[in-house]
């Protein structure tokens, strides 16, 4: 299926302006700043593109190859190792070649390696013919040094390969020259013998000798869902069962509980609701080893949704699942250059009466209450705790973005103040909430009485507002 929206948004460069309200344009705005804080960061590095070969049949592939020949022509240096392996199958089948498999590793008969290069460089060719499009070069190449796999646990693997060595410095003079180069699941030998090679283990080699920042593994499937997938405890997915960002650890935890994605047929390649898949499980394994080698950032990405890269890319609300080594996101305290930043994201809270108006003075006399969630460098949710006294805490000021809702954000600083509350040696939080008391009732807030708070904090209490008072005992 094509992720195509029927009747999409403006884009922010339509110039459709005019037709939107001032909050959409100020989003807009927003998205651009975005961008333009992420080219600059990344402008001139490295990433990995590989890319299954179903996406190459999907109606979203031409903008996703020209999307990704235009990050070329803007200074990113792009390389694209494109995965074959379905399309070799469906050629050997009409040749009348059955494959067959060691494990997740095609066995590749002699015989029938001229039509496994066939297909190899057929896939590459509809890249190139993409790439084409978007007024970009690229160049498929022997980028890869192969050698046989030889004989593993007593079956020969015949022209089967492993990669020896990529030739980094000429996939380097081709992208010093704005160019992509291609690198087709074949790698060859010193004496020029061919070798089919797993495009996965191209891309996990070219990432690390190129040391490339990102690799992108990009198919046609959901991923990883909640309720097809066991999730560690305390592992929460964001609304809608979307897993959007996990540590290497995490990613560990979930192939352990869920077989590794290792041996037997896939059952659920097509990603459908209920069993594991294992495809996804191997490409979160793929990302778990890309990482351990000391790529920052791998995305797994569906194809099929136009703009994906781009978004993912080019602003923190990403439409894949990021497993990240560096510093992505941290909760960690306010600091003063922070305050109009979350004036900012509480200003339309606060006209809505939904929260208590503040002002730069007040958030900077009691900055060491506050945190924020940041997230690359951007504030995305913010909260306070106070201390009232009698071993009560106040949580306050808890606003989220609103283009960052639902993503588990509100949750976590909640988690990270109550934490502290305990810390501090606290033995009840408690909020005043007009308009959120189901969420912290989910949270496990119940509801309580004014004369609960601590008697200084009663008094002050605005009976106008009316507040409802949740509490969280702590012991
Ligand atoms: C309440 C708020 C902080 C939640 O932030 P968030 O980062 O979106 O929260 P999470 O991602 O952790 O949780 C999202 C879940 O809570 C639900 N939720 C969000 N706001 C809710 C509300 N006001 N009442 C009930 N449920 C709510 C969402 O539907 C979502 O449910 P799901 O996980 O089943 O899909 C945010 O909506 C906000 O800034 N609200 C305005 C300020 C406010 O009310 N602050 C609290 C008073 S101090």
């Amino acid at each position: 299926m094509n992720g195509k929206n029927p009747d999409p948004a403006p884009h922010p460069f339509s110039g459709r302006e005019a037709e939107r309200s001032p909050d959409a344009l100020s989003s807009g705005v927003d998205l651009v700043r975005e961008a333009f804080r992420y080219q600059s960061r990344f402008d001139g590095s490295t990433m990995v593109f590989k890319i299954d070969f179903p996406v190459t049949e999907d109606p979203a592939f031409p903008y996703l190859v020209r999307d990704l020949a235009l990050l070329a022509r803007t200074g990113f240096r792009v390389v694209i190792v494109p995965g074959a392996k379905e399309w070799i199958d469906s050629v050997l089948g009409e040749y009348g070649i059955v494959s067959r498999y060691m494990g997740n590793t095609r066995i590749t008969a002699s015989d029938a390696m001229p039509f496994v290069e066939m297909a190899a460089f057929h896939v590459a060719t509809r890249f190139m013919t993409g790439i084409s499009a978007g007024r970009t070069d690229a160049v498929i190449g022997n980028f890869v040094r192969a050698r046989g796999l030889g004989i593993v646990d007593g079956t020969d693997m015949e022209r089967t390969g492993t990669v020896d060595k990529i030739f980094t410095g000429s996939i380097n003079t081709v992208l010093s020259q704005g160019m992509i180069p291609i690198l087709p699941c074949i790698g060859w030998s010193p004496a020029g013998k061919s070798y089919n090679v797993p495009s996965d283990e191209i891309a996990l080699a070219a990432s690390t000798a190129l040391k490339a920042i990102k690799l992108f593994v990009i198919s046609a499937h959901e991923g990883l869902r909640a309720g097809q997938y066991i999730f560690p405890p305390g592992f929460e997915a964001a609304s809608g069962g979307r897993v959007r960002r996990l540590t290497p650890q995490e990613a560990e935890n979930i192939l352990a509980l869920n077989g590794e994605g290792k041996g037997g047929p896939d059952k659920n390649a097509a990603g459908e609701k209920g069993a594991p898949s294992r495809k996804v499980l191997g490409e979160l394994a793929l990302a778990l080893k890309a990482c351990r080698a000391g790529v920052d950032r791998v995305h797994l990405m569906d194809g099929r949704e136009e703009g994906a890269v781009l978004l993912e890319l080019f602003s923190n609300l990403g439409a894949g699942a990021m497993i990240y080594t560096d510093e992505y996101e941290a909760i960690r305290d306010l600091r003063s250059g922070d305050i109009p930043d979350i004036l900012r994201m509480m200003e339309p809270l606060m006209q809505q009466g939904i929260l208590v108006r503040r002002r730069a003075e007040d958030i900077q006399e009691r900055r060491g209450d506050y945190v924020v969630f940041d997230i690359d460098g951007k504030i995305h949710a913010c909260g306070a705790l106070h201390d009232r006294g009698e071993g009560q805490g106040e949580i306050a000021a808890i606003a989220t973005d609103p283009s960052c809702t639902d993503t588990g954000l509100g949750r976590r600083i909640i988690g990270y103040l109550v934490d502290r509350a305990k810390k501090r040696g606290m033995k009840r939080v408690f909020v005043l909430t007009t308009r959120a008391h189901d969420w912290f009732e989910a949270l496990g807030f119940r509801e309580s009485a004014v004369e609960s708070l601590p008697a200084e904090r009663s008094r002050s209490y605005d009976r106008n507002r009316k507040s409802k008072i949740f509490a969280l005992e702590l012991n």
